[in-house]
């Protein structure tokens, strides 16, 4: 019997179209854990994920996606570079709309009240980055389970383009930092090119 054995780390790829089947809670919940297990600074877990199951909240968030992107093209219109982005942009709103599972993750940014000690409250930018390192730690943690569960996951930036407009509509309560799509694949995705090892260790 031929038995694929699943290599999540390499056999990552960002997928971005799906079919239309459902995700079981159980595989949710496990994506979810595994976010929850990422190191983080103090172990201050700075991380709040909402899960969007119901094509309304896919829809309203798309949309505001592609209303404030329609705004900065007008802004942006003669710079083209910008304008590719905002395209690439509007795709991702659409893969979000036809996405089974939307994961929201919020930046828990409780900075200011610091019960580490002074070395970080005096390092309020550094414990920041520090925080959003961390966050990123969990959502490929999230991927990386998701691959290992037979599913496709894409690490959603775009969002972003209208972060805090999404964030007042859903009436989010920290800020939103990122978002995750999952389900099943509808076709394999091509391996992404990668810089060589030498390009990129330095060795000393
Ligand atoms: C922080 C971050 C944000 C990303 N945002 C988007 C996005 O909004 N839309 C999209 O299609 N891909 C997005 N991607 C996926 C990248 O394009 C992809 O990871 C890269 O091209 C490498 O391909 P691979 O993930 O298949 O290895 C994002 C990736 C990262 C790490």
């Amino acid at each position: 019997m031929n038995k694929c054995i699943v290599r999540p780390i390499t056999d990552r790829r960002s997928v971005r179209s799906f079919d239309r089947s459902s995700i079981d809670q159980d595989t949710i919940k496990r994506i979810l854990y595994a976010a929850l297990l990422a190191p983080s600074p103090k172990n201050r877990q700075p991380w709040l994920f909402t899960v969007v199951t119901t094509s309304e909240i896919k829809t309203l968030i798309s949309n505001i996606m592609i209303d404030k992107i329609k705004i900065l093209k007008e802004s942006n219109n003669n710079d083209s570079t910008v304008r590719i982005e905002l395209d690439n942009a509007l795709i991702t709103s659409d893969i979000i709309l036809n996405s089974p599972i939307l994961i929201l993750v919020q930046y828990r940014n409780n900075a200011t009240c610091l019960d580490d000690g002074l070395s970080w409250s005096i390092m309020h930018n550094e414990l920041e980055a520090l925080e959003i390192q961390s966050i990123g730690a969990s959502v490929e943690n999230m991927l990386i389970e998701a691959t290992a569960n037979g599913l496709g996951s894409l690490w959603v930036g775009d969002i972003m383009y209208a972060g805090t407009e999404i964030s007042t509509a859903l009436n989010l309560k920290y800020p939103l930092i990122s978002a995750v799509v999952l389900g099943h694949s509808e076709k394999k995705s091509a391996k992404s090119t990668r810089k060589k090892m030498k390009d990129i260790v330095d060795w000393r």
